[in-house]
């Protein structure tokens, strides 16, 4: 199903839009559904707001700016010709009286008002002229007001709905990334060994944040940009239908280029991501595989490796900018087109006065705003597609089948029999990691209260992975596994698991103090208690050596302590577990004498009167077990103690001569 490398998982993703995606992160935005329909609320108050002000600007040129033609009953009574221009005074206004009086020839007095045609203005003083239009300039005066305080409405508006937006979008992302923090630490074992850590940061981090992209910039933008078009297509036909069409005659050419537009980004884009993950994936296997790289001289090849990725992304991001490069432009002639288009039919109308310039000019304003967020769209285009990539990776993670099944709650829930680990069974299991390559086979045995059985083993015979089906971290592929007698399957992983102890062959310390990693939050413990803890597992000499002992803080992995030194916490840890059943995986690295012999100690202690599973290299580790398994190639081959096997002659005491042979150096 999904391969190992992040960009074979990228490749085969499927369609970005499916409907399905955005049906399934419905159910993130529902907490928010008020708060998100209220900004939608808020969208729609500031697109009218941005289409009120080129409407404000027609009404300042219309009644203000450009003076209007005077009216049937105005023209027959004062004998004035309809089509004029002309200029309104009151003549209850002394200023304009003594106006009217001064240049008494140009005006037609009709009761209070006289009327002075437009073409008369230039003969007036520019003083006059200011006094005589003193309304006018007030008009203009009170309008620029208006788109002022329409300016400031729509900015407070947009810094609501943003913030309402952000907020939005960042809940969604949290309550995302701890459904997906949640999901992945549930996941099975399995998960992890095809998963490489890196894949997993990006699902958490990047992929998240994407997605909050979405839903701020790009559902705000879908709405804004929707209402934004019909808004201004109305109101465009309805100041001049015959002009909005004609102005519309581009809209085909603009949405043929759109469609294609999108039809090639997609790929594009699409091969840009690859690239960058490729880039991403050869980086961090290089630096996290640096010392073998160094040891053997790979850098040349990497860097011409990476030296062809690089340049792979270089080409599929120079296609990007070549379909961008085009598109956009595009637009922005198509947009200058529909200007002219504008400029020349409804300039032909202005002047024969069958619309008005108001009109042309909030027209021209509104084409411009049309193609603005068409323009835009390329960018939307990949902050979309991004979003939609994240979103099915993210689901990928979600629908993983990589979980145990765990027992129904009722079942779970039943602990009898499960207060004391009595007898572990493995029944005929079968396991394997991939496919059907079993790592065991048919492995049966027991282990009974008190008992200390060791497995044996060459290297790759499976020791590890048995240790691994205990504790549930993998099923096995047939056969059971079993604790008093019930499958393991069906029992409450978390009680059993509390019962047992496991220290892993390469023992994984956290980043923190050397307390916290003992002690792993169980507050309960005496000081005297801690102390035994400490003693027991042999720890007090190392602890003593550490500047701050018991508080020193180990780097992550626990890389600043030697793997002995690792082992020996491990094993205190073991200890304040207090545990029933005790997994041990002896490491295999070296492990100089005295600190062999410390953690051999310890772990004596531990085991005293538990009941134990001993993987061991060092053979002389478990001469006194009450039963030796020895495996080879995933099989039990002899069962015995340590005197039986050995006078059997058998793979075990081969295995013991090869050992004593190469222990010369060795204590034992
Ligand atoms: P084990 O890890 O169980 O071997 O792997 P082991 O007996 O403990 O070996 P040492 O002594 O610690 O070295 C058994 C087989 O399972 C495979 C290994 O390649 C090996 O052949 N394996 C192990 C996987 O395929 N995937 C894993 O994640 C781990
Ligand atoms: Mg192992």
């Amino acid at each position: 199903m999904q391969s190992d490398y992040g960009y074979f998982e990228e490749a085969q993703l499927g369609k970005p839009y499916d409907l399905k995606l955005l049906k399934r992160l419905y159910p993130f935005t529902r907490p928010y559904r008020l708060l998100l329909f209220g900004s939608i609320g808020l969208v729609l108050l500031i697109t009218a707001l941005d289409l009120a002000l080129p409407y404000v600007t027609k009404i300042a040129i219309d009644r203000y700016i450009v003076p209007q033609t005077a009216s049937e009953m105005l023209t027959i009574d004062a004998g004035v010709k309809s089509e004029e221009r002309v200029i309104r005074t009151d003549l209850n206004d002394p200023q304009q009286q003594t106006l009217v009086n001064k240049y008494r020839k140009l005006f037609t007095v009709e009761g209070t008002t006289a009327l002075i045609p437009y073409q008369a203005l230039s003969k007036l003083k520019k003083s006059d002229l200011a006094l005589l239009r003193k309304d006018d300039v007030a008009g203009v005066t009170f309008i620029s007001a208006v788109f002022v305080i329409l300016v400031i409405i729509n900015f407070m508006l947009n810094f609501v709905q943003k913030m309402i937006m952000e907020y939005t979008g960042h809940m969604i992302m949290h309550d995302l990334r701890i459904r997906l923090f949640g999901h992945i630490q549930n996941l099975a074992t399995a998960f992890f060994t095809r998963n490489p850590v890196g894949r997993l940061v990006t699902r958490t981090t990047n992929d998240v944040q994407n997605m909050h992209e979405l839903f701020t910039s790009i559902i705000s933008m879908i709405f804004k940009d929707l209402f934004l078009l019909c808004g201004i297509a109305v109101v465009m036909l309805v100041l001049n239908w015959k002009l909005a069409l004609v102005s519309f005659t581009v809209l085909p050419l603009v949405l043929y280029a759109s469609i294609n537009f999108s039809r090639r980004a997609r790929g594009i884009f699409r091969e840009l991501r690859v690239k960058i993950a490729e880039i991403n994936i050869r980086f961090s296997e290089t630096i996290g595989g640096i010392r073998v790289v160094q040891l053997f001289r790979q850098e040349m090849n990497n860097y011409r490796m990476f030296k062809r990725l690089n340049h792979e992304n270089y080409l599929a991001g120079m296609k990007q900018i070549h379909v961008l490069a085009i598109f956009m432009p595009l637009i922005e002639i198509l947009a200058a087109v529909a200007v002219a288009l504008v400029i020349w039919y409804g300039g032909g109308r202005v002047i024969t006065g069958a619309m008005s310039l108001g009109a042309l000019v909030a027209f021209i304003s509104y084409i411009r705003m049309f193609f603005r967020p068409i323009r835009d769209l390329a960018e939307k285009y990949n902050i979309l597609q991004n979003a939609m990539a994240s979103a099915e990776r993210i689901f990928l993670i979600f629908d993983s089948q990589d979980k145990l099944s765990w027992p129904d709650a009722q079942k779970g829930k039943d602990l009898s029999g499960l207060q004391q680990i009595k007898v572990v069974r493995f029944e005929n299991v079968y396991f394997s990691y991939v496919g059907d390559e079993n790592v065991l086979k048919n492995i049966t045995f027991n282990i009974n209260t008190g008992e200390t059985v060791a497995v044996v083993g060459p290297t790759g015979a499976g020791k590890t992975s048995l240790i691994n089906l205990i504790p549930r971290f993998y099923d096995p592929s047939a056969g059971r596994v079993l604790i008093n007698n019930r499958d393991i399957r069906e029992l409450d992983a978390s009680v059993f698991r509390s019962k047992i102890a496991l220290v892993m062959q390469d023992p994984f310390l956290f980043s923190g103090t050397i307390r916290q990693n003992i002690f792993q939050g169980n507050h309960n413990l005496t000081k005297a208690e801690e102390q035994f803890i400490i003693e027991a597992s042999s720890c007090q000499p190392l602890i003593d050596r550490l500047a701050s002992g018991l508080d020193t803080a180990l780097t992550e992995g626990g890389s600043s302590l030697s793997s002995g030194e690792r082992q020996l916490i491990s094993i205190a840890r073991a200890f304040a577990r207090n545990p029933q059943l005790i997994l041990f995986d002896e490491a295999t690295s070296y492990i100089d004498s005295p600190t062999e012999l410390r953690i051999q100690q310890a772990l004596e202690k531990l085991m005293k009167n538990r009941t134990s599973l001993v993987v061991a290299h060092r053979l002389s580790t478990i001469r006194n077990a009450d039963r030796i398994l020895v495996m080879n190639r995933g099989r039990i081959i002899e069962t015995g103690k340590h005197v039986e096997l050995m006078k059997q002659k058998g793979f075990y005491y081969r295995l013991h001569q090869l050992q004593n042979g190469n222990q010369m150096t060795n204590v034992d």
